[in-house]
């Protein structure tokens, strides 16, 4: 059997992550943008299936959120805006488009991509004009940062995982 390229890719939007103040990130009040309606993904504690029926149930079948497979508390607290900002905001991060294939790339420092481009903005906005800091990332400037996420247990038969970090919210 070939070797199966399969990947899947686990984003790492830290939105309102973690702690009870949201790690110093918020959202506008009246976000209401992308809401369209009830989430009907099935949510499951880890504990109560095995890897066994994970890969039998869902894996090939059907999406399914785990909850409690993982401790990610420090690397939450590791992405608050004053942690990330005081370690990595003098750093130049790469911005992509928000449309398919994000060809057009920008490079300004974490700094001031929080200060200028994480802001709510209109529902016509274009993708194509749309700038967000999302994968693309060093990895060697960032390695002390990532090496702190605990990754999920259960995994695909014959596939790797893809991890792109990012940063939405305020
Ligand atoms: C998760 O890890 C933190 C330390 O990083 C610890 O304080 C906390 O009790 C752990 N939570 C659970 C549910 O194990
Ligand atoms: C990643 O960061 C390192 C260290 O600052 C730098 O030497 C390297 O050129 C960067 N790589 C890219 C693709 O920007």
């Amino acid at each position: 059997m070939g070797n199966r390229a399969a990947q899947f890719v686990a984003a790492c939007l830290i939105c309102a992550v973690g702690a009870e103040d949201g790690g110093g990130w918020s959202l506008p009040a009246d976000l209401s943008l992308g809401d369209e309606g009830t989430c009907t993904i099935e949510v499951l504690d880890g504990s109560e299936l095995s890897h066994q029926q994970f890969i039998e149930r869902y894996a090939f079948s059907r999406p399914v959120v785990l909850r409690g497979l993982t401790n990610n508390t420090k690397f939450q607290r590791l992405c608050s805006k004053s942690s990330l900002l005081e370690k990595y905001g003098s750093l130049k991060v790469r911005l992509s488009t928000a449309n398919t294939h994000s060809y057009r790339k920008v490079d300004v420092l974490l700094q001031e991509y929080v200060d200028e481009f994480l802001r709510p903005q209109s529902e016509d906005a274009l993708g194509s004009e749309t700038l967000y800091f999302f994968g693309d990332n060093n990895f060697t400037e960032w390695q002390n940062l990532f090496d702190q996420y605990e990754s999920p247990p259960y995994v695909l038969p014959d596939t790797t995982g893809a991890y792109s970090f990012g940063i939405a919210g305020q």
